[in-house]
C-alpha cells in the first residue's frame, strides 16, 4: 500500500474551501490504491519551532518539543508522498508555517550544492520521495498562488525529493454556488480526482490535468463585479 500523509493547513479544516478541493484529490489517490492519512494543522497542538537546532546537533532527528508532532513524525517517516494543502494567506496560515518549520528534524544537515543552491536532504529513515501541493486562493488569477508554490518547491528541493506538482485553484470558492458544484465546478472536482489517481498510478500528474484544475470559472472582470457586489450586500446587511 502506498502511504501518503496529507496536511491541510487551513484553519477552516474540512468545511473550508481547501478541504473541499482536497477531498476529491484524496478520493482519487485512494481509488488508485493509496493509504492517505489526513491531518489538520490547526487542530493539532504544534508548538512553533524554537530554533535551538538540537534536532540537527545535540539529538539528531529528534525535536525538543513534546506535542502532537511526536505522533506525526513516525507517520511522516513511513510515507512515500507528502501532500501539503493550504489556502493562500499572504502567504501561509500560521498553523501551516508551524508545521513546515517542525519538519526540520527530518532533514540531515549534510550540505550539498545542487543547481548552485545549498541544500540538505531528508534523513535516511525518511521514506518520502515526493511532495505535492494543493493550494486554493480567493482572488481571480492563479498568480496569487505563486509564492506558496515557490515555498513548496523550495521545501522539496531542500529535502532532496521530487516536487510532483502544484494543484493550483484560484477563485476556488466559485466551484460551488449555494453549496452545490456548478457545472464548471464539477469539471474542476473531476480533474482533482483524476490528479489523485494519476499521481498514485504513474507517480506524476498529467500537465493537462493540472490545467483543468486551475481553469478560470469566469472572466476576470466578471469576477471583480460579482465579488464587489456581494461585498457591498454583505457589509450593507451588517450595517443595517
Ligand atoms: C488572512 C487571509 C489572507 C488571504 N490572502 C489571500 C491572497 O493574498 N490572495 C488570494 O487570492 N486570496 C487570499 N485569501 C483568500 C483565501 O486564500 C481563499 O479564500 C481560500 O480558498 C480559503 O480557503 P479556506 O476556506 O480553506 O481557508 C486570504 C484569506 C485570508 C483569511
Amino acid at each position: 500500500m502506498k502511504k501518503a500523509v496529507v496536511i491541510n493547513g487551513s484553519p477552516q479544516a474540512e468545511r473550508g474551501t481547501t478541504g473541499r478541493v482536497l477531498a476529491p484529490f484524496i478520493e482519487g489517490m485512494e481509488a488508485a490504491g493509496a493509504e492517505a492519512q489526513l491531518f489538520y494543522a490547526g487542530r493539532m497542538k504544534i508548538k512553533p519551532c524554537s530554533g535551538e537546532l538540537d534536532c540537527w546537533n545535540k539529538k539528531p532527528g529528534q525535536c525538543i518539543h513534546a506535542d502532537e508532532m511526536e505522533a506525526l513524525y513516525p507517520m511522516l517517516r513511513r510515507a512515500e508522498t507528502l501532500v501539503l494543502a493550504t489556502p493562500v494567506y499572504i502567504p501561509l496560515p500560521g498553523e501551516m508555517q508551524n508545521f513546515l518549520n517542525r519538519l526540520c528534524p527530518l532533514l540531515e544537515p549534510v550540505l550539498e550544492t545542487r543547481d548552485g543552491r545549498t541544500r540538505a536532504r531528508f534523513r535516511a529513515d525518511v521514506a518520502i520521495t515526493r511532495i505535492v501541493l494543493v493550494v486554493t486562493s480567493g482572488w481571480w488569477e492563479a498568480g496569487n498562488c505563486d509564492t506558496v508554490v515557490r515555498i513548496a518547491q523550495e521545501i522539496a528541493a531542500d529535502a532532496g525529493v521530487e516536487f510532483a506538482g502544484a494543484l493550483v485553484r484560484p477563485h476556488a470558492h466559485m466551484i460551488w454556488k449555494k453549496g452545490e458544484p456548478t457545472k464548471e465546478g464539477q469539471v474542476v472536482l473531476e480533474a482533482l480526482r483524476k490528479a489523485g489517481q494519476e499521481l498514485i498510478a504513474s507517480g506524476s500528474i498529467d500537465p493537462e490535468t493540472l490545467i483543468a484544475v486551475s481553469r478560470p470559472l469566469c472572466g476576470q472582470e466578471e469576477y471583480r463585479q460579482v465579488s464587489n457586489r456581494s461585498y457591498r450586500q454583505a457589509s450593507g446587511e451588517a450595517e443595517g
